[in-house]
């Protein structure tokens, strides 16, 4: 049953505007070049010392990567992980970039959105609703965003360019941190920009400071990093190496 308004409206309309306000810097986050650290390859046991690490190195997107064993055979971390780093997050001024690897998105894009996303992005290969569920997630106050696996073509996409935010291009395939960028990767980036225009490309997988290069210069706005920032000695400078290469901030 759907929850009555309370009596007094304008006490309400004030705490939405309040909201409102709170969200549109972090929303700006992603209309920049960025570099998201992936929270898949750092030390769980001490999680909010690392995402402190990388946000003193400039970080302001983190990457919260979703597996549910099923669309992609690995299970990692749900709301209850992403609630436990937001306010942190938001604190300093950053933002949550969930990416749910998992089917049937639809059913869990209320939790994410509770535990304090920014940002929700879903795979097209992952439901046959897509429309309604980027409405959906848009319609609870966050970015929606929309992602791809290697082998789909950019034409998935093409009937949601004016409803997604962020269009997400794997340059791996989805599942594991630490593998090889695919080569063929900055040409589908390419025909990714082509075809949504001013839409944000986020790219995820392989990205390092030999590779983020090559994909920025292909139309790449946001750069998802896991290994190459959690798994280096210093993850604030490779943080910030990978940022240089990328041209990002
Ligand atoms: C992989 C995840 C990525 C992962 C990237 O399925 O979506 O976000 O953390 O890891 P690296 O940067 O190591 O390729
Ligand atoms: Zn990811």
């Amino acid at each position: 049953m759907p929850a009555l308004r309370p009596l007094d409206a304008s006490l309400d309309l004030t705490l939405e505007a309040a909201t409102d306000t709170a969200e549109a810097p972090r929303r700006e986050l992603f209309a920049s070049k960025r570099v998201a650290p992936s929270i898949l390859s750092s030390d769980f046991s001490r999680l909010g010392a690392q995402v402190d690490e990388v946000m003193a190195a400039g970080a302001r997107l983190i990457h919260v990567d979703v597996m549910d064993g099923h669309f992609v055979p690995p299970i990692t971390i749900g709301p209850l992980v992403a609630a436990s780093i937001a306010d942190l997050v938001h604190d300093k001024g950053g933002a949550i970039d969930v990416h749910l690897m998992i089917e049937r998105p639809e059913d869990h894009i209320e939790e994410f959105a509770k535990a304090g996303a920014d940002n929700i992005t879903f795979h097209a290969e992952a439901t046959p609703h897509i429309n309604r569920t980027l409405n959906a997630i848009k319609e609870l106050g966050c970015l929606a965003g929309l992602a791809i696996n290697p082998g789909t073509p950019v034409s998935a996409v093409s009937e949601s360019v004016n409803d997604a935010d962020v269009f997400l291009c794997m340059t791996v395939n989805p599942g594991w941190g630490g593998q090889p960028f695919i080569a063929d990767s900055p040409d589908k980036v390419r025909r990714l920009a082509n075809l949504v225009g001013a839409g944000t490309i986020e790219v995820d997988g392989g990205i390092d400071p030999a590779t983020a290069g090559s994909v920025a210069a292909a139309g790449a706005a946001l750069f998802v990093a896991g290994s190459a920032v959690f798994g280096a000695d210093d993850p604030a400078a490779a943080y910030a190496a990978i940022a240089e290469a990328a041209g990002a901030a």
